[in-house]
């Protein structure tokens, strides 16, 4: 299932001028998505109605001068070290969690892989 949403992701957002990331972990999905709003806007509307998952959350969204996942249409991680249990995140701790905290883990991430083909 993860390969068939990054093919199209790697399909469709070089188009729209779109770059991120995608953490995922057996209790979630945690996606950073960058690029012109419009865009942004259309994606996570096409997003939101993907049976694929359920319970989307909108966590943070800010205006960012610089990329942190430039040469990625959507890097794919599947061993996160995140922060957050699974208990952690059922409780409700991404909502509660600091803009900072919410960055931590795409900002290791993009540093990790600065630069991909995906
Ligand atoms: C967790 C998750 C992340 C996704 N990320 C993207 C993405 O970055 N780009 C994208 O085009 N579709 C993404 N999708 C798939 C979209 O929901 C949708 O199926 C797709 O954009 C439809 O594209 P199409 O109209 O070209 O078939 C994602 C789906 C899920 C469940």
């Amino acid at each position: 299932m993860l390969a068939g949403i990054l093919s199209v992701a790697r399909r469709n957002n070089p188009r729209d001028d779109i770059t991120g990331a995608l953490i995922c972990r057996h209790d979630l999905y945690l996606q950073l998505i960058e690029g012109p709003a419009p865009a942004i806007d259309a994606l996570y509307s096409r997003i939101q109605a993907d049976d694929r998952h359920f319970d989307v959350r909108l966590l943070l969204e800010e205006p960012m001068g610089v990329r942190l996942f430039p040469g990625w249409a959507m890097l794919d991680d599947e061993a996160p070290s995140l922060f957050w249990s699974a208990q952690d995140v059922e409780a409700g701790a991404l909502e509660t969690a600091r803009p900072d905290e919410l960055r931590a883990p795409f900002v290791r991430l993009s540093k990790a892989r600065p630069a991909g083909i995906g």
